[in-house]
């Protein structure tokens, strides 16, 4: 259509049309079961709702999204296609690792692959939009939700969410295989108070700005079309009825012109917030903080036609925000072509395809992070006999929280993985992985008695068994961690650890074999300092996906040569929360911080070992002075595999502004590279260093640089000292 045409749809709706177009409903209100309950019921549905609804959430699949979309078009009056919007996160049926593990590969064109991967099985299921990415930078891994971000860095976060716009996207939506990037959860719902869900963020502006902001303006400037507002206050406002945030900052400045949809029922929470009396209310304070497509609630639907038509509330601003969700349909090409990629043909040839399997694969291999590796105990030999002991041997749940369309008995597991590369080694399961007399999963989602009685009757068994097994072999590998639901939303735990019957295993295990390789699958950080101690080697696999368990097997054996590096840092003690890397030096920077716990992490941003070495050379600069904003400083190491096994090692760039106006952080990442290593191979590694790199939020709030002196550092993580000195006039 062209903009005239859709002009002329839209004064064709009526101001009640308008309304439910843009509401958007759960796929329960298409399926045949009972709609009085659960996420539908206090909608109140009518078929004059639904023929009106504009968009559906969590409805997938090439056959259910043609035959839903035929019959609302039949009943629509205006033949207005629905837009198919669901949380295609870390894949669609090939789970691939989940984000944070995505982003410690420091690879982004990886990234970007991944989310092109994901775009063609969403599409060929007949999904329009997916939710993702997700660009809240965390720095407090009590938060369920750190699993579904990259991590703790601005500049990373930014780097990696436009990667995943560009992969879903491509040049253009109409093409097949894209899907519409709706880049979450607008602004700074990685900073919850305690980590606590949903709780409120209180940061300063220039945190903020500095912070938290910049990797959703870099994924909007990559042209993602939706922002979805988060749940969280800032300042005491929630984000969806929060006028300064979306018209000022997100339209205003960031210049965002796609579709603002709310978060699940946000609209309706602004009076459980305390902000809007009653659903009416609500309606109005989120239109006018400009929030276009109210996600699973009726305030929208129900309660904004009537004060439009008492010019309670402006037209123009209902009128506005119709018309960016039927650009967004346009330009999904939905108005000639309902159905888009919905193919059963295409969801045939594309989902797990052996393409997409490998993909994962490579992906989970590069996102593992070898924390310690002590006497070479890892790569393991297939000469010797390994005994393989705990709970994840057999597990399929190593997707993650968000792997809500993906089949678990699709999952490759440790065992087959192992099998495949080395057979006939020993297995024990030792213990269940969740804690006996644990209640609850993220999102209360209830643990049955049953799963107790039995854990209980055989727990001792399970554990005697496992230790006879590590007596057998030359090494253990321990495969110990959370269950995949304990991260993700509704997930934020007070303890953050392996709970006591894993631990319990380790001790009983590392008793008759201290050979002890961990492997740990975990959604998020853990406090692992009691554990590494005992270990001689540990891997970080995180939720690595579809072929998690080949993915390790390769790892574990030398087949391939681990390079993940971490984008979250690892506290030693839950004492330490938050802990992160860029930090500030504060006036008395050598105390000790605490009397009973010491004040650096267990394993810090930027960390993680390789089977071989890297030499670094010293940081060359071709100049020592920045004078201009043309100017350029190039900076250089050489890097030297010096071990015996090709390896990829992320370089990394750091930048210190030893004095502003405002205090300055101790060092930011403003570059990196991965290179590949042969053995013996050296590499030169260049960066460029320009004036907009080192600008910041100045005392008088404005976003320039400010002249004098600077530290460069390049090296294998956030603590290195291989660096120099530069000014900037
Ligand atoms: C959830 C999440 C959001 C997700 C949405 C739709 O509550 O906060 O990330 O995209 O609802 O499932």
């Amino acid at each position: 259509m062209t903009k005239e045409e859709l002009l002329h749809l839209l004064h064709q709706m009526t101001t009640q049309e308008k309304c439910r177009e843009l509401m958007q409903l759960p796929m329960e209100a298409f399926t045949d079961t009972d709609i009085s309950t659960g996420p539908c019921e206090d909608l109140e549905l009518t078929d004059e709702k639904m023929a009106q609804v504009g968009s559906i959430l969590s409805l997938t699949g090439a056959e259910w999204t043609r035959k839903v979309q035929e019959e609302h078009l039949k009943n629509n009056r205006l033949n207005i296609p629905l837009l198919f919007m669901a949380d295609i996160i870390n894949g669609y049926k090939t789970i691939f690792p989940i984000p944070l593990a995505q982003g410690c590969t420091f690879d982004p064109d990886l990234v970007r692959q991944l989310a092109e991967a994901a775009a063609r099985e969403g599409a060929a299921a007949g999904v329009h939009v997916t939710f993702s990415p997700m660009a809240d930078l965390v720095r407090d891994p009590r938060w369920g939700r750190v699993m579904e971000s990259t991590g703790e860095d601005p500049y990373l976060n930014g780097i990696m969410a436009e990667q995943m716009v560009k992969g879903y996207q491509g040049d253009d939506l109409k093409e097949e295989g894209r899907l519409a990037a709706c880049v979450k959860h607008f602004a700074g719902y990685g900073a919850p108070l305690g980590g606590r869900e949903y709780n409120q963020v209180e940061l300063s502006e220039r945190t903020l700005l500095e912070d938290y902001l910049p990797a959703y303006e870099k994924a909007v400037r990559a042209g993602a079309r939706l922002v979805m507002s988060s749940f969280n206050t800032l300042e005491r406002v929630p984000s969806t009825g929060n006028r300064k945030l979306m018209r000022e900052i997100l339209r205003g400045k960031m210049g965002f012109q796609g579709v603002l949809i709310s978060d699940y029922a946000a609209v309706k929470e602004l009076i459980a917030h305390g902000l809007a009396e009653n659903e009416a209310e609500a309606a109005r304070l989120a239109l006018e903080a400009g929030v276009d497509i109210d996600m699973m609630s009726r305030c929208y639907s129900d309660f904004l036609c009537g004060q439009i038509e008492r010019g309670e509330v402006a037209q123009e601003l209902l009128d506005e925000a119709v018309l960016r969700v039927l650009e967004l349909k346009n330009d999904l090409g939905l108005f000639e072509n309902p159905f888009k990629d919905g193919s059963p043909e295409k969801e045939k040839e594309l989902l797990l395809c052996e393409k997409h399997r490998s993909l994962a694969q490579r992906a989970a291999e590069e996102s593992f992070v070898l924390l310690k590796n002590e006497e070479n105990m890892l790569p393991l030999s297939k000469e010797e006999t390994t005994a393989f002991i705990g709970p994840f041997g057999e597990e399929k749940g190593l997707l993650g929280a968000w792997a809500l369309f993906a089949d678990r008995e699709d999952t490759v597991t440790m065992k087959e993985g192992v099998e495949r590369l080395c057979p006939g080694q020993i297995w024990a399961k030792g213990c269940e992985i969740l804690e006996p007399g644990q209640k609850w999963l993220r999102g209360y989602i209830p643990i049955t008695e049953e799963t107790w009685k039995q854990t209980a009757e055989t727990a001792e068994e399970k554990l005697i068994e496992a230790v006879e097994a590590a007596g057998k072999a030359d090494r253990v590998v321990l495969l110990l961690g959370e269950q995949e639901l304990e991260s993700g939303e509704s997930g934020s735990c007070g303890r953050i650890g392996l709970p006591p019957s894993q631990m319990k295993l380790l001790k009983a295990v590392v008793q008759v074999n201290p050979n002890l390789v961990l492997v740990v699958f975990s959604g998020r950080p853990l406090i692992l300092t009691e554990a590494c101690a005992y270990a001689k080697a540990v891997l970080f696999a995180w939720m690595p996906g579809t072929q998690g368990g080949p993915a390790v097997a390769n790892v574990l054996y030398g087949c391939s040569n681990p390079s993940g590096k971490l984008t979250e840092t690892f506290p030693y003690h839950m004492g330490q929360i938050p802990v992160y890397y860029s930090d500030f030096a504060t006036g008395r920077p050598q105390m000790p911080g605490y009397i009973d716990i010491p004040k650096e992490p267990l394993y810090p941003f930027g960390y993680g070992l390789s089977y071989t070495e890297y030499a670094y050379s010293p940081v060359k600069l071709d100049q020592k002075v920045l004078d201009s904003q043309t100017d350029v400083i190039h900076a250089s190491v050489r890097v030297k595999n010096t071990g015996s096994m090709e390896g990829r090692e992320a370089v990394q760039l750091y930048i210190q502004d030893v004095k502003g106006s405002v205090s300055r952080p101790v060092r930011q990442l403003k570059g990196f590279q991965k290179i590949s290593l042969a053995p013996g191979e050296e590499k030169e590694v260049r960066f460029e260093i320009r004036e907009e790199m080192l600008r910041f939020w100045t005392i008088d709030m404005e976003y320039r640089s400010e002249p004098g002196q600077f530290r460069v550092w390049i090296g294998t993580d956030s603590r290195t000292e291989n660096g120099e000195e530069f000014y900037l006039r």
